[in-house]
């Protein structure tokens, strides 16, 4: 079938429709570029979400792809296989972590951390200590236990009840929090840097005084680093900008390379309450794609890639400033690392689809953010044409 509306129209008959797509039909993909079915050209400054952090077709996860079919691609965790035991070193030895375990989205993860955290209040002793606070602006997941934590409440109420006990505190805000956090509570669920709710960094007073707070009442902190995390803010993990360690963190997006994977990285404290048959997951960490994060992980996790991503990210942040204060549209910026939110006067969503008719592909992030997630990859020129193309947009639809 080579007709995009063709493809479309089949889409429309028989895929549930919970998206809304533009019309368009991808076809390849290179470093920073997509091409669709016409062959037009675009930049990408989505890359999938936050999940293509190589590029497209990138050499090493291609290769990992051979060299990970040549092998077993499924076995189920009834056994052990070498690439996930391996991969486990690479996360634990990396980070505060001491275990992980393996599942296959940052739903599910988040999901994973939460059954952790009741777990860990139960083995405790505190059969009552199930509440988890979570924050205005939050967005950690579309299944129940996720969803029950996601602030925004069109996602959450025509699927109520959801789980119950959970609290939302104010984000950035340390007195509301505080006021959330009791004794009852058994974890405290955030992004450090928010993704979908508008790319908004935590302060690091709040960041500190949630830590401290959770310490105080025996509850544990969960870092949500599905978005944010592998190098996204120019350190390998988003809390290492803030000198403050949960005891839980959760991984997905890049995790490898655009197949499906999640990962839920804990200290040996909460491992020590978890036992056989707690949680479990039939497809996640097989050996396939366990490769293909090692070979991801390997090209992340070197110095000089995250220096790099840090000096990309202040040359980008550079630019939309300029932007910002040379539109009219544009009311602020925010952001770190490679992951900016462009703060906007009109609905965000009208810029991003001029976008598209400028050759640039971006994302929103609520109603009024323009979110660029570029590829960890992207060069210096594609940085200055990226900006460019926006300066285009703006004029346009302004
Ligand atoms: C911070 C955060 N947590 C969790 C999720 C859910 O991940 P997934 O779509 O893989 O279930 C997302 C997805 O956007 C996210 O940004």
């Amino acid at each position: 079938m080579n007709n995009s509306q063709e493809i479309i129209a089949l889409e429309k008959q028989y895929v549930l429709q919970t998206y809304k797509r533009p019309d368009l039909v991808w076809e390849r993909g290179e470093g920073s570029w997509l091409y669709d079915k016409e062959g037009r050209q675009y930049l990408d400054a989505g890359a999938g979400i936050a999940v293509t952090a190589l590029g497209h077709h990138h050499e090493a996860v291609i290769g990992a792809i051979r060299q990970g079919a040549e092998g077993l691609i499924h076995t189920s965790n009834l056994y052990h296989t070498a690439p996930q035991a391996l991969l486990a070193h690479d996360l634990c030895e990396s980070s505060f972590a001491d275990r992980v375990f393996f599942c296959n989205s940052g739903t599910e993860a988040n999901e994973g951390a939460i059954k952790f955290a009741r777990k860990y209040a139960r083995a405790k002793g505190h059969t009552d200590k199930t509440g988890i606070v979570a924050f205005t602006g939050s967005f950690h997941g579309r299944t129940m236990g996720a969803l029950a934590v996601t602030a925004t409440a069109k996602y959450r109420i025509p699927f109520e009840p959801l789980i119950g006990g959970v609290t939302f505190a104010e984000f950035n805000n340390l007195d509301s929090a505080r006021a959330a956090i009791t004794t009852q509570t058994c974890a405290v669920i955030i992004e450090p840097v928010q993704g979908e709710g508008g790319v908004t960094p935590a302060e690091p007073e709040f960041l500190a005084g949630l830590r401290a707070r959770c310490d105080e009442v025996g509850a544990l902190l969960i870092f949500d680093e599905v978005q944010c995390g592998l190098g996204r803010t120019g350190k390998l993990w988003a809390y290492e900008n803030y000198g403050v360690t949960p005891d839980i963190m959760t991984l997905a997006k890049p995790l490898a390379g655009g197949l499906p994977m999640g990962a839920v990285l804990l200290t040996q404290a909460v491992a020590d309450t978890l036992e056989v048959g707690d949680h479990g997951s039939t497809f996640a960490a097989g050996p396939l794609v366990c490769t293909v994060a090692r070979a991801v992980f390997s090209q992340i996790n070197q110095p000089a890639f995250l220096a790099e991503v840090k000096h990309k990210g202040d040359y980008l942040a550079q630019k939309l400033q300029t932007l910002t204060t040379e539109s009219p549209l544009l009311a602020g910026l925010r952001g770190k690392g490679l992951m900016w939110g462009l703060l906007s006067e009109i609905p965000a969503a009208e810029i991003v689809a001029e976008a598209r008719n400028h050759g640039l592909i971006i994302l929103v992030a609520g109603e009024k953010v323009i979110r660029l997630l570029p590829p960890l990859t992207i060069t210096q020129v594609e940085l200055d044409l990226l900006a460019e193309r926006l300066r285009e947009t703006l004029a346009a639809v302004g």
